[in-house]
């Protein structure tokens, strides 16, 4: 079970710091496209912040304490810090990054979760994988050619 542990505070971290950056774009995003970035920006922040406290709470049903300051996110999360404002279509590459590294992780600690019998926490890492696909694809989208 310590495995899994680890798996759900990295993953909780990385979403964390996911949320973070999408948010900071939100605000700081620049350019003709201006509203539909801001717009899109918001939904995805939305989306992902949605899933930061289940993951925190399904730690806590598993026993563990759920990280919870900058210092161990820093630590623990796989998605770098941004301190830069980013050009919008640079913003936009690298949540599509951060996305795939997002997803690696979920899927690793899906299989984790399966392997110890977990099977109400796999289905809910199941749904968030499946929602971040769903954000690659709008952010290839966007980001394609
Ligand atoms: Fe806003």
């Amino acid at each position: 079970m310590d495995d899994l542990i680890q798996e759900m505070k990295v993953s909780l971290a990385t979403t964390f710091a996911f949320y973070l950056k999408a948010h900071g774009f939100h605000w700081n995003v620049e350019g003709p496209n201006f509203p539909q970035y801001h717009e899109f920006l918001g939904d995805l922040y939305e989306e992902v912040f949605g899933a930061v406290d289940p993951i925190a709470e399904h730690l806590r049903t598993l026993g563990a304490y759920a990280p919870a300051s900058f210092l161990r996110y820093k630590e623990l999360s796989l998605v770098s810090d941004e301190v830069n404002i980013p050009a919008a279509m640079s913003m936009m590459n690298k949540l599509n990054s951060d996305n795939a590294t997002i997803i690696e992780q979920l899927t690793k600690t899906q299989a984790t979760a399966e392997k110890n019998k977990k099977m109400g926490l796999a289905n809910f890492l199941q749904d968030r994988i499946d929602a971040h696909e769903k954000h690659g694809w709008q952010l290839r989208s966007i980001t394609k050619g």
